[in-house]
């Protein structure tokens, strides 16, 4: 798997901000649509387009355009959902597709509660977001399902990853690239990545967990 760190002033001093207990979630939440749109565009790098020419008022000239079939976005629920404006703002031409996942913080294991998605992704490029990759159970579990259904290019963007769940996915051998704004030092007990950001979904939504 292919891992592109997007490491640029900007978004490490967002995820600095992120990383903080004390922010607050309306201010998470901002952050994370935020660190979304600037992950696109090392995530988007590779976007299929074809050549098209357009009349400008003075000549014509040669550039390109999104290839048919478009993007699918799929945002992983909760914790995804707040990425997907961030990305949908640079692709707006994209289709979206949902995935709702849980993890079992007993057994780590990825229960799915929510599926919207395209039966063919035949010829489809999917981006798929998650502002956390911890085992990788999750992902690989969303992942594999796209690929089943057809698709040949999975373009993954998170906030943090950790090695184990880098090396998760490298090993199932799927055609996955990654891009994240940092990799942390690895998982801790509870398989919470450190020193991370705590849990996403609760602090963009709201929830029990106590660190
Ligand atoms: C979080 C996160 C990932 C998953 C990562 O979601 O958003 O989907 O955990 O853990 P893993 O790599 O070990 O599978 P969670 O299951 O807590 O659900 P939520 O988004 O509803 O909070
Ligand atoms: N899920 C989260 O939200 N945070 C972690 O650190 C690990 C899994």
């Amino acid at each position: 798997m292919r891992v592109h760190v997007a490491d640029h002033p900007l978004i490490t001093h967002k995820l600095t901000v992120l990383r903080d207990k004390n922010t607050s979630s309306p201010m998470f939440r901002a952050l994370v649509e935020e660190l979304m749109t600037l992950l696109a565009y090392e995530g988007t790098r590779g976007v299929r387009v074809e050549e098209v020419t357009v009349e400008t008022p003075v000549a014509v000239a040669h550039g390109v355009k999104i290839s048919d079939p478009k993007p699918l976005i799929v945002p992983i629920l909760r914790a995804g959902l707040g990425m997907l404006e961030g990305m949908v703002k640079l692709l707006p031409s994209a289709e979206v597709g949902f995935l709702g996942m849980a993890r079992n913080e007993e057994t780590l294991e990825p229960t799915t509660y929510a599926e919207r998605l395209p039966d063919d992704l035949s010829d489809r490029q999917c981006f798929v977001l998650d502002p956390m990759l911890a085992t990788g159970g999750s992902l690989l579990h969303c992942c594999r399902l796209l690929v089943e259904r057809g698709c040949t290019d999975v373009i993954i963007c998170c906030v943090l990853a950790a090695p184990e769940g880098i090396d998760r996915l490298t090993q199932s051998g799927l055609p996955l690239r990654l891009v994240t704004a940092a990799i942390d030092q690895g998982l801790n007990d509870k398989a919470y990545i450190v020193p991370g950001l705590g849990d996403a979904g609760d602090r963009q939504f709201g929830g029990m967990r106590r660190f």
